[in-house]
Order: C-alpha cells, then structure tokens, then sequence
C-alpha cells in the first residue's frame, strides 16, 4: 500500500491554545477517526502552535487535512511536508501526543515550529515521542 506523510503547522485559536481539554478533545476524535481510516501520527502543541505528522493512504490523508483547514480551533494550515514515503515513523499510534521535551528543544534549536525543513520537522517529532517509550 503506497503511504503518504503530512507534516503541518498552524495557530492555535483561544483556549486551544492551552486548554488540556480542548487537547482531549482533538485527541479522542483522532483516536476514533484515525484507527477507523488506518491514520498514523503525531501532534504537537508548543508555544501557541500545533504541529502534526499524518501518515496512511494518500486520500485519507487528504480528506483529514480537508476536516482539518476547516476546524476553527487553529487557523493558518501551512504544510511543511506532504509527500509520499516508505514507512510509517509513528506506527503505534492512531494520533500520539508529541511533547517538548528537553532533547526534542535541542533539535529545535530556537527556530520557529513553522520554519523547519521536512527533514527536521520529522526528527523533531520522532524526539518529541521518543519520552513517551519506555525501553523493555
Ligand atoms: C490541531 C488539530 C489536530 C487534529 N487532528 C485530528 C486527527 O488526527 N484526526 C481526526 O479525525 N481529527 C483531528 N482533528 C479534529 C478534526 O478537525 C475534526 O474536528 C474531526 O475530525 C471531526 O470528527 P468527528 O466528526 O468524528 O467529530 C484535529 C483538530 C485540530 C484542531
């Protein structure tokens, strides 16, 4: 099955901006959508923005991204990846919240969420996810 990989960044709007709840929310639909659509990926929010890698079938990708412009809780959809790839980087999860952590800020190194090369903005989010494993 060829995959496809969307990689985003937008602004978050009101309280979505900081909001736990709101965070639930996005991440329940995604649970329930994506495992329904064989979607993969990550999300991130940090400093006002929300960044997220979508992987799957190109046309699911494509109808999420559709849901997604669409969705008042950020505006600003601009895309810093969107093409086709080998293989998943986010296989385990339906949406996994990716954090800040200390080693995903290093990648990041000062620079803006949105001015990340595809390249970065892919280890930025594997690094972000990187806490959530726990080594067997
Ligand atoms: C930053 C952000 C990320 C989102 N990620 C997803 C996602 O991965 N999958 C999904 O189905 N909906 C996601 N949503 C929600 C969609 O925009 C939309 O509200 C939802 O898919 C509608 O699904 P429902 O009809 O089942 O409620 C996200 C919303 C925001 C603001």
């Amino acid at each position: 099955m060829p995959l496809h990989r969307a990689i985003y960044v937008s602004d978050a709007v009101g309280e979505a901006a900081t909001s736990l709840l709101v965070l639930a929310e996005i991440l329940g639909a995604s649970e329930r959508n994506n495992r329904r659509d064989g979607l993969t990926g990550a999300l991130m929010r940090h400093g006002g923005r929300f960044m997220q890698a979508i992987e799957g079938r190109r046309a699911d990708v494509d109808r999420l991204m559709d849901r997604l412009r669409a969705d008042p809780r950020h505006q600003n959809v601009r895309l810093l990846s969107d093409q086709d790839v080998a293989g998943r980087l986010f296989p385990e999860w339906p949406m996994t919240l990716a954090q800040m952590t200390p080693a995903a800020a290093r990648v990041l190194n000062g620079a803006g969420l949105d001015q990340l090369s595809p390249d970065r903005a892919e280890t930025l989010l594997s690094t972000a996810t990187q806490a959530l494993t726990v080594p067997a």
